[in-house]
């Protein structure tokens, strides 16, 4: 496993023992300024010294040190040159590794638990005082079976807590730091500012990685990557490929060409929202292309939601192979992959870490065209390509609209999806997400939308009963789509919406607001 290009800046390098929290290391040193990359800890030693890491950090993982094949431990990073930090695992396999003893605790620990500093370290030293408003900055977060129980030669104890005699260890003048907590985690109070001392009192970082410097590298990678080259991008109105064609548009202009597919089951005015911000304020090539005969038609009569699937992909496959062959010669396509979907498909953590269900975003494109793939965002985390969109000029609007699944309204509609009911459904949607702007609550929602449900429901209109179908608001607070729970809406605005959805969109007659959680139910309805 090799770490992508770095670039020229201060970087740390962080080997994965499959810990569900890896990803937040990362984020938590990225946050501070620092670039930083996710490796299995199998990578070659000449994969380390090219990326020429500042400091190593050691993640966590749920394997024990005592069990027989345990992932190893590169030794080119104890030889002197790197900082290293072992987090809980990582501790135990350095403390293993450099002489001392881990011992598998009767129980497991995993909670919060109360560090007592026992003595000087860079690392910790004065935490106590940084208290941010909180009773306890001393309190971090564990989550472990075995503890180190014997230190290894020339280390000592720098804090203990009630269930771990060597809750941290140094060993000062070989810069090696064992944390048994997790300091990434938020429950770990000052965990932010022990990553701040790692990184730049220990391993002599400094704060490169912000919005503009990771633009203007990028755009420079690009357009030493693409000369004078022709590049295609698939543009669906979410946020990833948004800031794609962004971030492509001022590397390399004209050279960009943008395709959006009108596929018949898009947002209302998306189309129209897409064209106004690329092609009329921002003066990129967009090739818009209505195709939603050709969705709608293949989509009659099916009503299984996977062959729905299946086949919006399969339709999009022919109609953006068509477009591409229409747009002259090109060389390049450009997707919005982000770090996230690297890590999880290449397996850095799999098979370690729980196996997260990940959705392609359009799926299957690149074997069908003989062209290169340009991938300018997969470095990042969500949150930075939010934070280089911005500086990019997008519209906050853009950046930060809720997740919208590749099928769209294809499966906001359940069972067969038939033109009447997506502009059913698409209105009910447009006044659930105006109402919920309106309330400025939409930031404090991951997702909301409508979900059309194709039975009838008597009801009263006028003076007449009225047997129409049923809309289903859904709105979710989530932090990874994994888990979700549903947004407690304010009930007057819940009453707005329903009335004005009854009142406005004709067919309609009832309105309700789904609160499972997921899991068991999903976000989506299909
Ligand atoms: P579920 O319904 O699995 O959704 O709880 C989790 C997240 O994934 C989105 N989603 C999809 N995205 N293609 C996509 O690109 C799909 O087929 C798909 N299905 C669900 C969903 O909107 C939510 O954000």
């Amino acid at each position: 496993m090799s770490p992508a290009m770095p670039p020229d800046r201060d970087r740390i390098l962080i080997l994965d023992y499959g810990s569900q929290y890896t990803q937040l290391i990362a984020r938590s040193i990225r946050e501070l300024g620092v670039y930083c990359e996710i490796v299995a800890p199998e990578i070659d030693t000449d994969d380390i010294k090219t990326f020429a890491p500042n400091g190593v950090v050691l993640s966590g993982g749920p394997a024990s040190v005592n069990d027989e094949d345990t992932p190893p431990i590169p030794i080119e990073i104890l030889d002197g040159r790197y900082p290293v930090l072992g987090v809980c695992y990582g501790m135990q396999a350095l403390a293993l590794h450099l002489g001392g003893g881990v011992e598998t605790a009767e129980e497991r620990e995993y909670g919060p638990a109360r560090l007592t500093l026992s003595s000087q370290s860079v690392l910790l030293d004065g935490l106590e005082e940084i208290t941010n408003g909180v009773d306890d900055p001393l309190q971090v977060w564990m989550s472990h079976g075995d503890r180190v129980s014997e230190l290894p030669p020339g280390f000592v104890t720098i804090a203990t807590s009630p269930n771990a005699p060597h809750a941290a260890i140094a060993h000062p003048e070989r810069r090696i730091f064992g944390l048994q907590f997790h300091p990434e985690v938020t429950h770990s109070v000052n965990g932010r500012e022990i990553w701040r001392r790692f990184l730049f009192e220990i391993c002599l970082c400094q704060s490169h990685w912000n919005a503009s410097n990771i633009v203007d590298q990028m755009v420079e990678n690009i357009r030493g990557k693409v000369g004078n080259d022709r590049v295609l991008l698939g543009l669906s109105g979410g946020v990833d490929s948004a800031v794609v064609a962004a971030l492509l548009h001022r590397a390399i202009g004209e050279q960009l060409i943008c395709v959006f597919v009108d596929n018949g089951l898009l947002r209302k005015d998306e189309q129209k929202d897409v064209q106004a911000m690329f092609a009329d304020h921002l003066g990129v090539n967009v090739l818009a292309i209505n195709a939603q005969d050709q969705f709608l038609g293949a989509l009659s009569g099916v009503s299984d939601p996977e062959e729905k699937r299946r086949i919006i992909g399969r339709v999009f496959i022919d109609v953006f192979q068509e477009a591409a062959g229409n747009v002259g010669r090109v060389d390049w396509l450009a997707q919005g992959t982000i770090y996230p979907d690297v890590i999880e498909s290449a397996g850095i953590a799999s098979g370690k870490a729980k196996v997260i269900k990940s959705h392609h975003n359009v799926g299957g494109l690149p074997e069908h065209l003989d062209l290169n793939l340009l991938e300018p965002i997969r470095n990042l985390f969500k949150d930075e390509v939010r934070q280089i969109g911005l500086e990019l000029g997008l519209a906050r609007s853009v950046v930060f609209r809720h997740p919208f699944p590749g099928p769209g309204l294809g499966v906001r509609v359940l069972g067969e999806v038939r033109r009447e009911y997506i502009e059913i459904v698409r209105e009910a949607d447009a006044i659930f997400l105006e109402e919920l702007r309106q309330a400025q609550l939409y930031d404090s929602v991951s997702q909301a939308f409508a979900v059309f449900l194709p039975v009838k429901s008597v009801g009263v209109v006028g003076d007449n009963r009225a047997y129409e179908y049923v809309i289903a608001l859904r709105a979710v607070e989530t932090v990874d789509f994994m888990t979700a729970d549903w947004k407690r809406l304010p009930a007057e605005l819940l009453t707005t919406v329903a009335s004005r959805i009854i009142n406005e969109v004709r067919g309609v007659s009832r309105v309700t607001y789904d609160i499972s959680a997921k899991p068991p139910a999903t976000i989506e309805w299909e």
